[in-house]
C-alpha cells in the first residue's frame, strides 16, 4: 500500500532531520545563525535550511520522480504524481528560544488533482521524541498506539489551541476572534507551532485547534493526522472543507466533531 510506505518514509525523514536540528541547536549562535523572511519576527536559522537540505537529499535519492515544495525554497515539480510538502522546522521561534514546541512535518501528497490529496503524513518532536504518523484510511498513530480525537461535546469545557501570524495586520484581526472566544471556552493555548497543535487534537490533548493563514506545509500532515483520529475540519465558514487541493494555504478549524458547529460560530466571522 502506497499511503503505508509514504508515511513509513516521512516518519524516516522528520525524524533523521529533527535530530539533526535538535543537536545542533546546541551550537545555534544567535548573531550569525539567524535571519529573517517576510518579517522582523519571521526567522529561519541554519537548522532550518540544514533540515531541509537533508529532507530534500533524502526524498531525490529514495523517490527521485516525486515533487518537494519546502518552506525554506525547495522546489521541484513532480513526474511520479506525488509530491512533498516540508515544513523543516515548525516552531523556528521555539526552536530558537530553547522551548520545547518545534516539530519538523512532511507530508506526502498526491498532487495529480483529486480532492483530498494527502496521502501520508510525519510530524516528529526532538524535544519530547514524540513521532506522529498517518496514513489516509490507515489511523493516526503514535509510538504504536492508535490515536483518537476527544469527544467533547461541551465548548464550556474545551481547552483550544490556536496560532498567530508573523503580520501584524493579521494578528490585530486574530486577537479579536480569540477576545471573542475566550470567555466561552475552558481556556486557549498557544504552543507555538501548527503541526503540534494539531496532532494534540488526533490525541485529544486540545479539544479544538484553530488558525488563519496556514501555508500548506504546516497544515498538510498534521491535518491528517487529526482527521484519521477522527476530527472535523474545515474552514471557517463551515461551508466548504480545508482545501481540497493541499498546496493551497488556508485558514483551519479542527476540532471534536460535536464541538465543530458551536466553534464555529464563535470564531466565526470578525
Ligand atoms: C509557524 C508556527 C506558528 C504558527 C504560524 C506558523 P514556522 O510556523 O506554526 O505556530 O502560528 O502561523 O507560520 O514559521 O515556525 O514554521
Ligand atoms: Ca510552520
Ligand atoms: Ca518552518
Amino acid at each position: 500500500m502506497i499511503e503505508i510506505e509514504l508515511m513509513n518514509t516521512a516518519a524516516a525523514l522528520a525524524r533523521r532531520a529533527g535530530d539533526l536540528a535538535f543537536v545542533g541547536r546546541a551550537t545555534l549562535d544567535r548573531a550569525n545563525d539567524v535571519d529573517t523572511k517576510s518579517t522582523a519576527t519571521d526567522m529561519v536559522t541554519r537548522w532550518d535550511s540544514a533540515s531541509e537540505r537533508l529532507i530534500v537529499a533524502d526524498i531525490e535519492r529514495r523517490r527521485p520522480d516525486d515533487g518537494i515544495i519546502g518552506e525554506e525554497g525547495a522546489a521541484k515539480a513532480s513526474r511520479s504524481g506525488v509530491s512533498w510538502l516540508v515544513d523543516p522546522i515548525d516552531g523556528t521561534t521555539n526552536f530558537l528560544y530553547g522551548l520545547a514546541g518545534w516539530a519538523v512535518s512532511i507530508a506526502a501528497v498526491d498532487d495529480t488533482g483529486t480532492p483530498d490529496g494527502t496521502l501520508a503524513g510525519a510530524v516528529y518532536l526532538p524535544a519530547t521524541r514524540e513521532l506522529f504518523v498517518a496514513a489516509r484510511g490507515h489511523g493516526a498513530w503514535l509510538a504504536g498506539r492508535r490515536l483518537t480525537c476527544s469527544s467533547s461535546d461541551d465548548t464550556a469545557t474545551a481547552l483550544v489551541g490556536t496560532g498567530f501570524s508573523y503580520s501584524s495586520e493579521r494578528r490585530a484581526q486574530q486577537g479579536q476572534r480569540v477576545a471573542r472566544l475566550l470567555p466561552h471556552v475552558r481556556d486557549i493555548r498557544r504552543t507555538g507551532a501548527a503541526a503540534p497543535d494539531l496532532c494534540y487534537v488526533a490525541d485529544g490533548r486540545l479539544d479544538a485547534y484553530f488558525e488563519e493563514g496556514l501555508q500548506a506545509w504546516d497544515l498538510a500532515a498534521g491535518l491528517l493526522i487529526a482527521t484519521e483520529a477522527g476530527a472535523h475540519a474545515s474552514d471557517f465558514t463551515g461551508g466548504s472543507p480545508v482545501p481540497s487541493n493541499v498546496l493551497v494555504s488556508g485558514n483551519v478549524l479542527v476540532s471534536a466533531p460535536r464541538l465543530h458547529d458551536r466553534l464555529l460560530e464563535l470564531i466565526g466571522p470578525v
